[in-house]
């Protein structure tokens, strides 16, 4: 990610063993890099959503494995690290990164002879976790670029692309899922735009996804959550691209909430409807989504407040009567019949268990 110039990724190693991560909780009105320093650190920064976004929550509780086996005790540390992976799992329930990374790292280490050779192998497979990500996103990139090709060589004008959410680089550790197509796009010279769904409560496409295509230079529109229907109808939207948090092995998604009612706007007025995942968001064991993807849900105060910049600080306003209580599910699931193709890392398929088994044969799902 290209922020004023700099190359980026949203977490990495330091020298010292610390790792640093973008606090994504400021954005957009402060960029300010955090370290991670202990085990709570790394429960808070998941938790608070300091970091978020699938693979970023996958590659955070990696090194969050990393910084347990560095505070593993001399005997028994396998238990340690166990207990560790169970607490890192628990800190949020929808994306399946989560427990993907961490079941990753424990298989890395299960060998290990030492303490010291347990810290090595944590800190190897958290790094191959981080880089992995960055490298599936940038496939998914170039296999969603043809789609976005097709459309321009097909009408010759500019590509508007609907996203919810922020499933961007700033979702993983680089490039993203939804918006890497849309940065080799524009980095290609295809004239392209972005409408970004705000996505309440916490709003992430208004404050990160347009931030970070703004960083990019990509024109986009910050459109309210309810807009994308009236977009279409009018025919102002060529391709939707979502993100994913966990996919079943029968291609049901579960994305931000209000993803479900963009495909079905999509569904009804013949607009492609793709979600982008690297194949670390497949739940292999699971075949209904609706039923059987959990479903976060989270404190009733991020939909009573808002938060925003109000002359030069930040703040946080109450927008319904004080003793309205509120309801706030994290997620929803889009069925598999409304998602017109997979976007992953290997290429893109349709949304079902014989084209998805084809792509990833050796998924037991
Ligand atoms: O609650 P978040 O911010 O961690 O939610 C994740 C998301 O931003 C979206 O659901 C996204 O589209 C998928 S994550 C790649």
């Amino acid at each position: 990610m290209d922020i004023e110039g700099r190359r980026y990724r949203t977490i990495w190693l330091n020298p010292d063993d610390t790792v640093s991560v973008i606090n994504q909780e400021l954005l957009p009105f402060e960029f300010k890099i955090e370290v991670l320093r202990s085990s709570a650190d790394y429960l808070r920064a998941i938790r608070d959503m300091r970091v978020r976004g699938a693979g970023l929550i996958g590659a955070t509780a990696a090194f969050g494995m990393f910084q347990a086996a560095k505070e593993a005790p001399e005997r028994d540390w396998q238990a340690h690290m166990r207990g560790r992976a169970a607490a890192l799992e628990a800190t949020r329930p929808t994306a399946k990164n989560l427990e993907w990374a961490t079941r990753r790292v424990l298989a890395a280490i299960a060998g290990a002879e030492s303490r010291a050779r347990l810290v090595e192998l944590a800190r190897a497979e958290a790094q191959a976790i981080a880089d992995s990500d960055a490298e599936c996103c940038r496939a998914i990139g170039l296999h969603g670029l043809e789609l976005i090709r097709a459309i321009h060589g097909r009408t010759g004008r500019t590509v508007n692309v609907l996203t919810h959410c922020n499933a961007g680089a700033l979702a993983f550790v680089d490039y993203g899922s939804a918006t890497a197509p849309v940065y080799a796009a524009f980095d290609e010279g295809i004239p392209i735009h972005v409408w970004v769904d705000e996505t309440r409560p916490r709003n992430q496409g208004a404050s990160l996804t347009a931030w970070e295509l703004g960083k990019h230079g990509l024109p986009h529109t910050l459109v309210c959550d309810n807009a994308g229907g009236l977009l279409m109808q009018r025919g102002l939207v060529d391709l939707v691209i979502v993100g994913a948090d966990r996919v079943t092995a029968s291609g049901d998604a579960a994305n931000k909430i209000g993803t479900y009612l963009k495909a079905l706007a999509a569904r009804d007025n013949g607009v492609p409807f793709y979600v982008a995942l690297p194949s670390s968001t497949f739940d292999w064991e699971l075949r209904d989504g609706v039923a059987e993807i959990p479903i976060e849900e989270r404190d009733m105060d991020e939909v009573r407040f808002v938060r925003g910049l109000c002359e030069g600080r930040v703040v946080k306003a109450l927008i319904c009567p004080e003793s309205t209580k509120a309801s706030n599910f994290g997620f929803d699931v889009t069925p598999a019949r409304l998602i017109d193709g997979l976007i992953t890392e290997r290429g893109i398929c349709d949304a079902d268990v014989g084209a998805i088994k084809r792509l990833f044969p050796e998924a037991s799902a």
